[in-house]
């Protein structure tokens, strides 16, 4: 079994459209571009604190409907201000159409989520629920 949680099934994403799942509490946006790839980011936008999932993807990108800024699904950069800052862009893995997450994995250099981060996500996912 690959590495991380599995968090969906890959025909549960459609091609430019994003699902908010939640790993160990942490939202992630796990996202299909427009060429059928799909992504794993951290879902809260480096802005402020606006999930990135419930915007617009397009090519390769998600635009936040908070400023709009958009996120480069591949590198987590802002392509657009005013985010400056990076998202996670995590690890993921599809075997037999499960899609799976490791949050313990950022590929761009990002702040990978800490402890104190995880327990906070953990506690306001328990809340919500
Ligand atoms: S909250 Fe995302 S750009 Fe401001």
């Amino acid at each position: 079994m690959p590495a991380g949680e599995l968090v969906c099934q890959e025909q549960d994403l459609e091609v430019n459209a994003a699902l908010r799942v939640l790993v160990k509490g942490y939202p992630v946006a796990v996202v299909r571009d427009s060429d059928g790839e799909i992504h794993a980011l951290g879902d809260t936008c480096s802005h402020a604190d606006i999930s990135l999932a419930e915007g617009d993807v397009e090519d390769c990108s998600i635009e936040c409907w908070g400023h709009g800024s958009q996120f480069d699904l591949r590198t987590g950069d802002p392509l657009s201000p005013p985010a400056f800052e990076p998202v996670p862009v995590f690890g993921l893995a599809i075997e037999d159409s499960n899609v799976y997450v490791d949050i313990t994995t950022v590929t761009n250099g990002a702040k990978a989520p800490d402890e104190a981060l995880l327990e906070k996500a953990a506690a306001r996912s328990a809340k919500e629920q």
